[in-house]
């Protein structure tokens, strides 16, 4: 990485080594954008990449075993990669409460956070971070984030998590295990598996991990990436935003990206890596990104089903029972998990680690 300015290596240990977070920094009351955050114009989003009249599909999944839904979601899946439910059974009042706990928690004041700041935490369960892998990035992402990992085994430390959004984040992620199940049952089903028994439920959806982000409000959001664009490694992720907008996804055409508009009471479906893996490219893992808001704080609140850290995974069998060549080898989650977050957001290059 080439070397930074006085300025940025000073913001720098601010922001990271201290663990004030971009958050911190905002509340100094910064009126532009540090160099440290400033994007390469090539890597910008520009307006006239943006596709005015494209939306990803909105499916109402109020009947699960209506073959027409069963049918909207598999080819979502497989067109889009991308796309919003609603009637889904979560109520509203328990993603009003989740939000919420997200702006509480930001909103505690420095030494409050700082309690969990990675390194800090008293369990690593639950760690506050920045950015993505800021040793890795030349240029940081416009967020925070407080990670919590959610197994049952994980959820033994409950008692140390953070007390102003642990219950709200824990009923969330209960809430949305039903929607998750009859997800996946539909997308496998779609893909001629019959059954998702105990093994296969270890390597769809062992460790989900629920995040809160938070991208404070930017002085000048074109210049920065709240979350520069990547695919999720996850097999799928469930997500909740706010109605500040500023998530976009790829369009098929080359570098131009479709606005995800908030609905209000909608989640947001993504197939991650691992599905587009196990589906030997039936299902896609598109790309995404995020822009922050000019005068809002924003906040949303994703849902990572991932394998369990040993689950191996590759193409199913019954994907390829027809004769159709493998695109990827066998790889184990965890192997998979430190090579994403050993470089910065880069596109769909991790699947590079399982491609044949
Ligand atoms: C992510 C992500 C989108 C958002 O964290 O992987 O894509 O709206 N987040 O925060
Ligand atoms: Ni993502």
């Amino acid at each position: 990485m080439p070397p930074r300015n006085p300025n940025s290596e000073k913001i720098l240990d601010f922001v990271v080594n201290k663990g004030n977070g971009i958050k911190g920094l905002v509340d100094t009351g910064i009126e532009t954008v540090p160099d440290l955050y400033i994007l390469p114009i090539e890597e910008r989003l520009l307006p006239n990449n943006i596709l005015p009249y494209d939306s990803i599909p909105v499916i109402d999944v109020s009947n699960w075993d209506d073959p027409k839904v069963k049918e909207s979601i598999c080819d979502a899946a497989g067109q889009w990669g991308f796309f919003q439910i609603i009637n889904h059974g979560v109520p509203l009042h328990v993603l009003d409460a989740v939000k919420e706990a997200a702006h509480r928690f930001f909103g505690l004041p420095y030494e409050e956070r700082n309690k969990y700041w990675a390194g800090n935490s008293p369990t690593d369960t639950v760690t506050l971070k920045t950015s993505f892998v800021p040793q890795a990035e030349a240029v940081l992402e416009w967020k925070d984030y407080l990670s919590f990992r959610c197994s049952p085994r994980d959820l033994e430390s409950f008692p140390l998590w953070p007390p102003v959004c642990r219950d709200e984040v824990v009923e969330y992620m209960e809430s949305a295990k039903s929607v998750i199940r009859k997800l996946l049952e539909v997308l496998l089903e779609g893909l001629k598996v019959k059954q998702i028994d105990k093994a296969r439920e270890y390597t769809l959806m062992a460790s989900p991990i629920v995040n809160l982000m938070y991208y404070p409000h930017c002085p000048n959001p074109d210049l920065t990436a709240g979350v520069g664009p990547h695919s999720d490694i996850s097999t799928l992720t469930i997500l909740l935003q706010d109605d500040n907008g500023g998530l976009y996804v790829r369009a098929t055409e080359n570098d131009s990206w479709i606005h995800v508009l908030p609905i209000n009471g909608a989640l947001v479906i993504n197939i991650g890596d691992i599905l587009q893996i196990m589906s030997n490219d039936r299902y896609k893992s598109i790309e995404h990104r995020v822009v922050a808001n000019g005068s809002k704080d924003r906040v949303s609140v994703p849902i990572f089903v991932n394998p369990g850290p040993d689950a191996v995974f590759g193409p199913l069998p019954e994907v390829l029972e027809s004769g159709e060549e493998p695109l990827y080898k066998e790889v184990v989650f965890s192997d998979y998990f430190k090579y994403f977050f050993s470089k910065k957001h880069d596109g769909k290059k991790s699947m590079d680690f399982a491609r044949i």
